[in-house]
């Protein structure tokens, strides 16, 4: 496995691989689980060089404290890739190499898909997200890049910034990974209390049971539906839930048959922002 820590070392290196090898980005902000693994595994039987990002993308924090609280376990991240392959390219960067010294998000137009859900909770989020995004697909020119269903939204940003941007990129968008209980995979389960990390499948198990909801009720039926159950949950806290267009991320008015619709749910349990969805 090769580590590089600056572009140069990665670009040269990538530059040099043959021109028939098909090359896959999967950028991540360390602290790894199960779910990246999933995206690497899926990313090593598709191509045939691999290039693993790893780096805390200080732009896409609003909150000082969120982004100096969260996990940086370099080490750790290391060794769960090299125990997936031995066979991948890592680019573990600074900040500095990154950004140089003006560590600031572009600012883009995304047409109202970063105004909802994540982006109405979290300011200039996806700002941050796209410039970290952009400046990595530009340094690899992969010929596809991997993300994660968890985070839907950003998945269609990202896809709505390549298309804007014109990066010749395939996004692939892989399947939420699950714990045994339903909880999706995300470093922030490791905050959790084993008592509270169990009592969190509940979110899932809402969704589930607002998916066979949705079948036969209304959008609005279920969002209320969805409501009311967080209402009587004496330790999970409701942020927001939100049927939506998977393209427009809009909420839906009317039932189309013809278009497809995905749930969302942000919950609090003791402190931890959780988010999750589902498709319906
Ligand atoms: O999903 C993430 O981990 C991050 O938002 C990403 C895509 C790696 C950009 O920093």
């Amino acid at each position: 496995m090769l580590v590089f820590k600056t572009k140069k070392e990665l670009t040269e290196h990538v530059s040099a691989l043959p021109k028939t090898n098909r090359l896959a980005l999967v950028p991540t902000m360390g602290a790894l689980h199960k779910g990246h693994v999933s995206l690497v595994e899926q990313a090593i039987a598709e191509n045939e060089t691999v290039v693993v990002s790893i780096f805390v993308n200080p732009t896409q924090f609003n909150n000082k404290e969120d982004l100096e609280k969260y996990p940086q376990t370099l080490q750790a991240d290391l060794d769960l890739l090299s125990a997936t392959s031995e066979n991948i390219i890592i680019f573990a960067p600074s900040a500095e190499e990154v950004y140089d010294k003006n560590v600031k998000a572009k600012t883009y137009d995304f047409e109202g898909l970063d105004q909802v859900m994540e982006g109405a909770f979290r300011e200039d989020h996806f700002n941050g997200v796209g410039t970290i995004v952009e400046a990595l697909l530009l340094l690899v020119k992969p010929d596809r890049a991997y993300f994660g269903e968890k985070d839907f939204q950003q998945l269609q940003i990202i896809r709505k910034l390549v298309e804007q941007q014109q990066i010749p990129v395939e996004i692939i968008g892989c399947p939420i990974v699950r714990e045994p209980s339903g909880l999706a995979m995300s470093s922030r389960n490791e905050r959790l209390s084993p008592e509270l990390r169990q009592k969190a499948s509940f979110i899932y198990s809402t969704l589930l049971a607002a998916k066979e909801k949705f079948g036969t009720k209304s959008a609005g039926y279920v969002v209320d539906w969805v409501k009311k159950e967080f209402d009587q949950h004496e330790d999970l806290e409701l942020e927001y839930i939100e049927i939506t267009d998977v393209n427009t991320l809009r909420p839906i008015t009317i039932k189309n048959e013809n278009l497809k619709y995905r749930a969302f749910i942000a919950v609090y349990a003791g402190g931890v922002r959780l988010i999750d969805n589902i498709a319906l």
